[in-house]
Order: C-alpha cells, then structure tokens, then sequence
C-alpha cells in the first residue's frame, strides 16, 4: 500500500492541531467568558436601550406594554447634537402654572432665553414628536410615577407641562399630599405623580420639605420604607444620584433611625450606591409586572459649578453661560464615570426589562440651562452674596421650558419605540 505522500500527513495534522486549537479556544471562552465579559466590559459597551442584555431585550421587544413602533436598532438616540430650533420651546413658561418656583427662570429675571430654543437630534435616527393626545389615551385608566430626587420632580413638572394644555382647565388638579405631588385627569381617569425619595431607600433626608441635612445616612436593605406606596403604578420613572455625592465615604445605617445607638458603618460612595441598586432591581422584581408595566432609570444629572472643567476661568461657574460646550467628547469632573459603572453593572445582570434615559452626556453639554440665580431664594440674600452672584448661583437644577423637556422627548421614544 502506497503511504500518502509526507506533506500530506503533516498538512493533516496541523489541519487537527488547528482544529484543536480553535476548540480549546473556544472551550476556554465559554468557561470563562462570565470572568472576561464583567471586568472588561468598559461603561460604553451597554450604550443602548434596554437591560437586560441586548439578546434578551431583542426578543422581548414585540412585547413591552404601551410600544407602538420600535426606534431603528443601530440608533442609539441618546448619541446626536443639539440643533437650533426656532419653533421651540414646546410650551411657554408662563403657560405652565405648575412649574416650581424654583425653576421659573424667566418670572426670575433671566435676560436670555435661548436655553429654550435647542433641540435633541440623534446621529441614526430622529425623535418622534411628542404627541400629547397619545400619552393621555395610553395613561387611561393608569398610574404614572416618578421616583426620586428634585430632579427628577423637575423631569415631572415637565411631562405635566407638555400634557396639560389639552386637557379642559375643570378637568385637572394638582395636589401636594405628604411626599407625593399628584396630578390628576378627571375624565382620563389618571394621574401623573411624583414621589420624594432622593437615596430611594430610607434615609435622614426623606423629608419632602425639610431635607437640608449636611450629615446624610442612608439606611441598609430599606427600599420598602417608600416603595410600599409605589405599587400598583403602570409607569414607573426612577432617579437618585445628586444626593450620594457628599465626599469619598458615605454612611450607611445597619439597623433603624430608631435606634438609641446608631449602628453605622462609612463605605465608599460606589459601594452605597450598587448597595441602592440592588434593592432598587430586587423591589422591581417583586412589584412590576413586565407585560403589563415599565420601568425607567434616568441616569446622572450633571451639573456645572466648576468653569475650569469646560476650559473657563477659575472661580466661576454655570452663572451667566448663555452657550453650550460645543466639545462632543466633554463629560465633566466628577463621579458620574465610577457610578455609571455601577448602574451598567448592576442593571445588566436583571432579567426585568428596564428602559434607561442615559441623559447624562446630552445634558453635560448644556452649561447654558442651569437656574443659576434666576429662581426663588430661600433664603434672604447677604450683601456679599449679592456682589458675587457666582456665590449663589444653582447648577444643578434646570429651566423649565428647557433640557428637560428632551429627557420626557426621549423618555416617549422609549415608552412607544422602544
Ligand atoms: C451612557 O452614554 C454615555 C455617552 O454616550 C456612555 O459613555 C455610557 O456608557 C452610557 N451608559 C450606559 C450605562 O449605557
Ligand atoms: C397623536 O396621537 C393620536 C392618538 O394616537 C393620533 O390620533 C394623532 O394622529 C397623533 N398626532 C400626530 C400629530 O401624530
Ligand atoms: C380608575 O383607575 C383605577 C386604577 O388607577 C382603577 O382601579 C379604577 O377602577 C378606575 N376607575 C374607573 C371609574 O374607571
Ligand atoms: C457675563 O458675560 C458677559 C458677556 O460674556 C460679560 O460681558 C459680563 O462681564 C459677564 N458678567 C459677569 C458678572 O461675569
């Protein structure tokens, strides 16, 4: 018998050497492809729409209650520019007569208006518009609620001002009941609430009035302080951020604010905040229905009260900014990376679908739309505040018509498009 000519042996068996190669490999890859993927996965990698994982959210799709269409899948709107637009804002500020005083920037004085006049334009796609009447039919007979800090109350306030023109003035109320603010559409049977909670767990800050606490503690395992009064919403729109930002460490009570001695131990403010996000996914697990309800997290609202992070003057801050940071790349100084990770770590191991605003870039631009010194003082002004407006000025909350109207834009592309 003839043997088969040298070469061909040695071909073949580095044929078997690949072949054995690229199954090891890929041995290697499913066994430790849960080690690889989390420590690797960089805060870009979950960039679009909804937890859990892509595949998952892909399949569920056709079935999220309330959508109507689907946004293109390579379009990730929270990724665009801000365009000028002349027939913005959406409503005037002085037809909105539920807009906190601590955001009528106009009735305040500002000179300039055109914080109000720019509009959200994704690169792959564009924004439905906002379409009123449908949010109404679709909220028939519901509940929506936003949870969260004043922030998020500001997110409110806005949605409430894009709907409430077409609804007859004897037809909707506005009430402040204990930490809810409740507006109700009598003939659409509905509401559109708010909730204060700024950790979303129990904390020495729940007050909704009196909450200017320097020493803040949060308290372990406590989403079901508040969120006993959360179920049975259909909508759900959650935030909490601004109030973890208090230093390196922060507080965290183990046993209750009743305590005679407070058992308290200080971690990192990464650790507390994952601490918030477990509960918050545990609490969503339990109380939200995903075929009949959803679920939003708005990410981190920036804010600018450091000019030398845009390349200003030292010592200044969002105070007298009529322009926004044109750098598409501009994120900002402070924890928002380290806490992003968090939320993109913590929300990707959920299996309930949760729709995220990630508004944190497209807002980072917009130096431009802070109240700065145009709203309500609580406080009587020092003369020598009063020389230096920069002393007093707020960059963290924003105008109304303004930025946050984008958020509820985007925030109906993902309820109806998802
Ligand atoms: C949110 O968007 C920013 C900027 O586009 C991105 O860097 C970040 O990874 C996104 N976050 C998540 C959790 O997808
Ligand atoms: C708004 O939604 C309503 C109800 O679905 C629909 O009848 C109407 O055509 C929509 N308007 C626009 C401008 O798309
Ligand atoms: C109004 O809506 C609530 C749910 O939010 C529901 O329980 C109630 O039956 C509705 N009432 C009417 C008259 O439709
Ligand atoms: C505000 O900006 C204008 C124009 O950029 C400048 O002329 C003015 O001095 C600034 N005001 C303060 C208080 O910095």
């Amino acid at each position: 018998m003839e043997l088969p000519p040298p070469l061909l042996i040695s071909r073949k068996t580095s044929i078997c050497n690949y072949l054995f190669l690229l199954l090891s490999l890929v041995v290697f890859l499913i066994t430790y492809s849960s080690y690889l993927l989390p420590s690797s996965s960089s805060v870009t990698s979950l960039a679009n729409l909804i937890w859990p994982n892509p595949k998952f959210a892909k399949k569920s799709k056709e079935k999220l209650p309330f959508a109507i269409g689907e946004t293109k899948e390579v379009c990730n709107v929270f990724n665009g520019k801000w365009f000028w637009d002349e027939k913005r804002p959406l409503y005037e500020e002085s037809e909105c007569p539920y807009i906190q005083p601590q955001l009528t920037c106009q009735e305040h004085g500002r000179p300039d208006k055109d914080y109000q006049h720019w509009r959200w334009q994704p690169h792959g796609c564009s924004l439905p518009s906002f379409n009123a009447t449908l949010m109404l039919e679709t909220l028939r007979g519901k509940r929506m609620l936003f949870v969260g800090d004043s922030l998020n109350r500001g997110q409110y306030v806005s949605l409430v001002c894009l709907v409430h023109k077409i609804i007859p003035e004897n037809a909707k109320s506005m009430k402040t009941v204990g930490s809810f603010d409740v507006f109700n559409i009598k003939d659409y049977n509905a509401t559109i609430e708010f909730y204060w909670a700024p950790f979303l767990l129990e904390s020495n800050s729940d007050n909704p009035g009196k909450h200017r606490i320097e020493e803040r503690v949060v308290r372990k395992d406590s989403i079901n302080t508040h969120g006993k009064y959360w179920k049975g919403a259909d909508i759900i729109v959650f935030n909490t951020y601004l109030w973890w930002r208090s230093g390196f460490n922060f507080n965290i009570l183990q046993g209750s604010f009743d305590d005679e001695v407070k058992d308290i131990v200080e971690v990192s403010t990464e650790e507390a905040y994952r601490m918030a996000m477990k509960s918050l996914l545990r609490w969503i697990k339990q109380n939200m229905d995903p075929k009949k309800t959803r679920v939003f997290f708005t990410s981190m609202s920036p804010s600018h009260e450091r000019s030398i992070d845009w390349g200003g003057e030292p010592n200044k801050n969002c105070y007298n900014e009529t322009k926004m940071i044109e750098d598409p790349n501009y994120w900002g100084s402070d924890s928002r990376k380290s806490i992003m990770q968090v939320i993109s770590q913590e929300f990707g191991k959920s299996k309930m679908p949760i729709s995220f605003l990630n508004i944190t870039q497209l807002s980072s631009y917009r130096k431009d739309a802070h109240t700065t010194i145009y709203k309500k003082q609580w406080n009587k002004l020092t003369q020598e505040q009063l020389a230096n407006p920069f002393s007093y000025a707020d960059c963290f909350h924003w105008c109304l018509p303004g930025l946050q109207d984008t958020w509820n834009e985007l925030l109906f592309t993902k309820l109806f498009y998802p």
